[in-house]
């Protein structure tokens, strides 16, 4: 039995928390939330040990990975003590606010030797799998041009409203548009040039929009969180290969070719349960993300994909998307 420590019982701790409960051999052990109520919550029906501070669950719980699922300013310190802990970590996105603390979270790591995945949860996420799958295989041929949208409600859900704020979340780059940019760079790599502009408008940070030339195609990414509460959540993508078009939107995975338009349907397992409160309600990405990670530390074996290195990359990649100027 994998026994599981997760700190912050907010909106993502209580997702990863129903993922856990999917899991078989896993076992959430002890949970940690400074609004203790917020882990009782999910602790309720087992025996639990409950922590208000993330320091004292690292200090005094017995448990093998320790999850992360703290405002975004945080990571980088509990991360590094939790490091010194455990050998399986797992950090929510975007891995840290500064570059600065995304080094010394890699330098952590080398020392202690743990092994750390980042939430970058659209690399698990099914239909961006199966894109990438079909990029890969080369069957339609090359990339022409690529874009990636995602458009959110404004995150009010947050404790003291820390989304909000964006000393401590970096705004919506690094929290939202970061998923796509991520993914983007997973699929192609740093481009040869970008442009990127933000809103000058209402919310600082809240929009940003980059083109990436790469030597033969350009990739599109948007990202805003500044919609009104009735706005969907909206996470898209359309994709132009030399013989076919993949896109997904509207609740719809299409694959279109001059032969015809076919969806592309993907068998989804079943989980219990779910979370509502915040723009995402669906545990696909995240109960995948977190099966690969505790198979992983169940055998012992080193992290190979959203791993730390790949998370600091993304978000040095964001930061200066954040610093472009024409
Ligand atoms: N992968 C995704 O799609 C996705 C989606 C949403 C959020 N996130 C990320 O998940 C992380 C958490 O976001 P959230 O939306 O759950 O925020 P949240 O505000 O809902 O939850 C954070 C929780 O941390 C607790 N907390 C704060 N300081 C603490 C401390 N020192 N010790 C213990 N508990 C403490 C708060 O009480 C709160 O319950 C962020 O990094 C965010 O970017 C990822």
């Amino acid at each position: 039995m994998l026994k599981v420590g997760l700190i912050g019982c907010g909106f993502m701790g209580a997702m990863h928390a129903n993922c856990y409960k999917n899991l078989a051999d896993v076992e959430i052990v002890a949970l940690a939330d400074l609004r203790r109520e917020k882990a009782e919550e999910l602790a309720a029906g087992t025996n639990a040990a409950i922590y208000g501070d993330g320091y004292d669950l690292i200090a005094q719980a017995d448990v093998d990975i320790i999850d992360i699922c703290l405002p975004t300013y945080l990571h980088a310190e509990y991360a590094m003590k939790a490091m010194e802990k455990v050998k399986y970590v797992f950090v929510e996105k975007p891995v840290a606010l500064t570059a600065e603390e995304g080094d010394a979270m890699l330098k952590k790591a080398q020392e202690t030797g743990a092994c750390v995945q980042v939430g970058q949860v659209i690399r698990f996420w099914d239909e961006y799998v199966a894109l990438k799958g079909m990029i890969e295989s080369g069957k339609y041929g090359k990339v022409v041009n690529a874009n990636f949208r995602r458009l959110s409600p404004r995150p009010t859900w947050g404790w003291e409203d820390w989304l909000l704020d964006n000393a401590r979340s970096g705004g919506a780059g690094q929290d939202l548009h970061i998923h796509d940019v991520d993914y983007a760079l997973s699929l192609f790599g740093e481009p040869k040039t970008f442009c990127s502009v933000r809103n000058v408008l209402g919310e600082p940070k809240s929009y940003v929009n980059t083109l990436m030339q790469y030597e033969d195609f350009v990739v599109g990414v948007e990202g805003t969180w500044d919609l009104p509460a009735s706005y969907p959540f909206t996470a898209t993508f359309r994709v132009v290969l030399e013989q076919a078009v993949v896109e997904n939107a509207g609740g719809k995975f299409m694959l279109y070719t001059n032969d015809g338009a076919e969806e592309i349907v993907i068998e989804k397992k079943e989980l219990v349960g779910g979370v509502e409160g915040g723009n995402i309600s669906d545990l696909g990405g995240y109960y995948n993300e977190l099966l690969y990670f505790c198979e992983q530390a169940k055998k012992g074996a080193s992290i190979e994909k959203a791993t730390l290195a790949d998370g600091v990359s993304s978000l040095k990649f964001l930061l200066k998307e954040l610093a472009y100027h024409a």
